[in-house]
Formats: structure tokens, C-alpha cells, sequence
């Protein structure tokens, strides 16, 4: 993909294409009629949660005698959770936090200066501001993969240009270590799931989840599962981020050393169901702004995936068909709830 300029400021002055942050900022104090979700689909705040918490999985425990035992807690958390949270995972305090610092100062520059890199066309350009987002009560910046070895993000905004070149690396070399991790959790050799297209990391994107005036009326992030392989999220301390476990929504404490993994749904369709692609949200609030960081593992819109030979038997028929990714993100693209994409791919009635 071409290295882009930022995109000109839209003429058009919508309300909505302004973002929420510069709602707010000019003194919104309700939610504009484009949020309201409709009455089903809004937040229960009273729902009762499960307390308990996604498995944690201690990486440095992959190389030392607890190895095995390691990559049996991974098959298990991949299979009855589709997340888990990683310590000593390798990707220095000092970068995340860096990260951090610069993302809340890009979303404290002045709307104009935000805009500069605003498209309403996210699959164009590899820095792209995206003040709207379906009803999101969420501005995001995103940065996409060239394919390159080395991104420099050149075009990207000075503020955040350096932290998110070396945050990039890293994150890349954590994606690798965990799709291998993946790999031999199924019983298989650590390259195996990149030969079958798990490729780098193809984006990452920067959210700002703005307090909410109303957080019974609209969601920071609507429950979805995302298309891609897997998912690695950065939080503050703010929490909101809720899985669905058995039919209970479980609200995930924000731990500052720990990368949240979740697995999406080209990855289900790789392990024939044995890894699920879990349902997940982000609940609004009306106190702080809360910020995450989500880096997307993904693969060439060109390739097709489909359940990997070596986990098919007579016991485990195929349960997906072969899929193009192209169709997966057409299906993204036209419910971006993504909550039933994989039933477009299934063999099952
Ligand atoms: C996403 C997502 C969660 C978060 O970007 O797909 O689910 O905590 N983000 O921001
Ligand atoms: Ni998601």
C-alpha cells in the first residue's frame, strides 16, 4: 500500500463527522439523536457480571520446564474464553507508556489540527484519523501496515510519530511470539499458522473513548468480534472492556503489565472452532475519558483461509467453509458489529 499525505479537512460540517471529542468540547452535554441506540440494543447497567477474570498466561514460562504446561493453559483460555492476558510479555513498560502519553496528546490537539488526517474512507492512507465509527462514542486514530520491514509513519502526526514507530515494532514482534505460541498450543510446529496466512500486524488503532453524558444510551464500542486473526489491546486504568463468557458479561480490570489477546474470527475458521472469537464491548462513563490501543493481526485481503487439514478427523468434520478474506471484511464492512459474520461461512445449518 502507498505511502499517503494526510488527507484535506471535509468541507461538509456534519454534526457527527466532527467526532465526539470536539462535541464535547464545544459543550455538548447530551447525545445526539446519532448515538441513541435503539431501546433494545442499549447498555443494561444493571446486568449482573461475572466476577471472574480471563486466564493469565506468564510468556516467560514458554521457555523455561512449565513450557508444556503453559501451552495447555493457552489451548484451554483460546478455547473457553477466545481472550487471555499475557505478562512478561517482552514489549518494554517504558514504549507502552510512551505510546500512551502520545495518544492523548494527539487528542488534545485542536479539532482543525486532528482533522488534517481525517477519511471517511479508513481502508485509505496508513494514518487515518476516524472521528466516527458506526455509534461508537469513540474516536480512533489508525495506522496501517505498508507490508515493510521498517514503518517510519512519515506522514504520521509529529506528536505521535516516534512513540508509534518503535510501539509498532515492538507490538509486531509480540503478534510473531504469540501466533507461534498459538501455533504449538494446537500441536503444531511454531511457523505453521503464518505459513496458513496469519500475517504482521496490519494495523493499529488508537482509541479515545470520551466521557458520555448519557453511558445508559450508548456504548463506547458496540458488542462485537473483530474479523480479523487476533487482536492484542493496551489499556489505561479506567476500565469498560466486557467479554461475553457463557452468556455473562465479564467486565476486565485493567491491569497496567498485562496485554489482553483476543481471538477473532479469521482465527476461528483456522482452528475449525477450537479457538472461539469472543463477543466483546466497551461500556461508556461519564467521569473520565478512557484510552486503549488495539493492534489488529490479520491477513492479505488476497488470501483465502479455511480450517487447517491437521485439525480435521472423522470426529471433527469442517464446521467452516474456505474463505476469502476479502469476503469476511465485505461482511465487516456492511454489519461492523461483525456479530454474526462467521454464520455467512459456516457448514452448519
Ligand atoms: C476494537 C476493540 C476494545 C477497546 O478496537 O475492536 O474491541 O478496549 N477495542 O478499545
Ligand atoms: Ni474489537
Amino acid at each position: 500500500m502507498a505511502t499517503m499525505a494526510p488527507s484535506p479537512p471535509p468541507t461538509k460540517e456534519a454534526p457527527c463527522v466532527k467526532g465526539i471529542k470536539q462535541l464535547l468540547d464545544e459543550g455538548l452535554d447530551h447525545i445526539p439523536e446519532f448515538y441513541l441506540l435503539p431501546a433494545h440494543n442499549r447498555p443494561c447497567l444493571s446486568q449482573v457480571y461475572s466476577s471472574d477474570q480471563p486466564p493469565i498466561i506468564d510468556l516467560a514460562t514458554l521457555h523455561g520446564h512449565g513450557r508444556s504446561h503453559t501451552l495447555i493453559a493457552l489451548a484451554k483460555a483460546c478455547h473457553e474464553w477466545g481472550i487471555f492476558q499475557v505478562i512478561n510479555h517482552g514489549v518494554p513498560q517504558s514504549l507502552v507508556e510512551g505510546m500512551f502519553l502520545a495518544s492523548r496528546a494527539f487528542f488534545q490537539l485542536p479539532a482543525e489540527e486532528r482533522m488534517r488526517w481525517f477519511s471517511d474512507d479508513s481502508s485509505q492512507g496508513n494514518v487515518v484519523y476516524i472521528p466516527i465509527f458506526g455509534r461508537d462514542w469513540d474516536d480512533a486514530l489508525v495506522f496501517r501496515s505498508t507490508g515493510n520491514e521498517d514503518q517510519s509513519f512519515e506522514n504520521a502526526p509529529e506528536i505521535c510519530r516516534e512513540e508509534i514507530a518503535k510501539f509498532y515494532k515492538a507490538m509486531a514482534e509480540f503478534g510473531t511470539r504469540t501466533c507461534q505460541a498459538l501455533s504449538e498450543s494446537l500441536g503444531l510446529e511454531p511457523d505453521r499458522l503464518r505459513q496458513a496466512g496469519v500475517q504482521h500486524l496490519t494495523y493499529c488503532k488508537l482509541h479515545y473513548y470520551s466521557p458520555c453524558p448519557e453511558p445508559s444510551l450508548a456504548f463506547g464500542k458496540i458488542e462485537h468480534t473483530d474479523p480479523n486473526f487476533f487482536t492484542c489491546i493496551l489499556q489505561d486504568d479506567i476500565g469498560g472492556l466486557q467479554v461475553l463468557k457463557d452468556d455473562c458479561w465479564v467486565a476486565i480490570e485493567p491491569r497496567p503489565d498485562a496485554i489482553l489477546v483476543n481471538i477473532a474470527d479469521m482465527m476461528e475458521i483456522l482452528t475449525n472452532g477450537r479457538f472461539k472469537s469472543v463477543l466483546h464491548r466497551v461500556i461508556a462513563n461519564k467521569e473520565r475519558p478512557r484510552s486503549s490501543i488495539a493492534c489488529f493481526v490479520g491477513a492479505e485481503k488476497t488470501d483465502i483461509i479455511a480450517p487447517l487439514p491437521e485439525l480435521i478427523n472423522d470426529q471433527n468434520p469442517p464446521i467452516y467453509r474456505e474463505t476469502p478474506v476479502s469476503d469476511l471484511y465485505a461482511v465487516f464492512s456492511k454489519d461492523p458489529t461483525g456479530k454474526f459474520a462467521l454464520r455467512h461461512f459456516s457448514l452448519q445449518p
